[in-house]
């Protein structure tokens, strides 16, 4: 019989936020959500803004960035996504950590690690094109997704302040509920599959 092992929390969280820009709206959104996150979960970014562009030229002898990134992802137990959407999908330095993470062949970061994605956009579909287009990669890299709650959080001027505070009250019991939901499969995910 398979052994079941419980993964208590609390449950670190490492997170990427998916814009490079110094003023994002991502980043003000990544603030938010561990203001208003459950205690169980303790949150640590894992950047991507120093990595060249990935090439498979690299596999053979991985640079330090590209270590550290895979090293930042497996220090973890669950990551979540942050981002914006330009052009309908994500932004290439995102999708050029993920490529980053996903290899050397045989040595994908992403494998078995719960992940998240959310959000905000000026535009009112709040990344909903970006997030399926990651939800794909993710699949494909074997890494369970967390689908339900759903989040595309349209950043109307104000809804925020540059230090994260939430004005509207909706908005904000919104993100505790998706964070809350977020915690409870990563909870379910470490709880149920065998953890090696
Ligand atoms: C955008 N923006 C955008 N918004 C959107 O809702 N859908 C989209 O496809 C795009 N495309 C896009 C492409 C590029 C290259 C840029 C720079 C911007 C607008 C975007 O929502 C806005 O710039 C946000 O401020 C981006 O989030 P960060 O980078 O501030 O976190």
């Amino acid at each position: 019989m398979t052994e079941i092992i419980q993964h208590e929390p609390p449950y670190t969280v490492g997170y990427f936020v998916g814009s490079l820009a110094k003023a994002s709206i991502n980043r003000t959104l990544s603030k938010a959500l561990i203001a208003v996150a459950p205690d169980e979960l303790q949150f640590r970014e894992i950047p991507i803004g120093d990595l060249a562009l990935y090439s498979y030229d690299y596999d053979a002898d991985y640079p330090p960035e590209g270590r550290a990134l895979k090293q930042a992802i497996a220090d973890v137990d669950a990551v979540l996504f942050i981002t914006p959407e330009y052009n309908r999908s994500v932004p290439g330095a995102l999708k050029n950590a993920i490529d980053w993470a996903s290899r050397p062949w045989g040595t994908n970061s992403f494998a078995g690690k719960p992940s998240g994605v959310i959000g905000g956009s000026i535009g009112a579909i709040g990344t909903a094109v970006a997030q399926q287009s990651l939800k794909g990669m993710m699949a494909f890299c074997n890494s369970p997704m967390f689908n339900s709650v759903e989040a595309y959080i349209h950043m109307r001027e104000g809804l925020f302040t540059p230090d994260g505070e939430v004005t509207d009250e909706g908005t904000r019991e919104f993100l505790r509920i998706y964070m809350e939901q977020y915690s409870l499969f990563v909870r379910r995910v470490l709880t149920v599959v065998p953890q090696r």
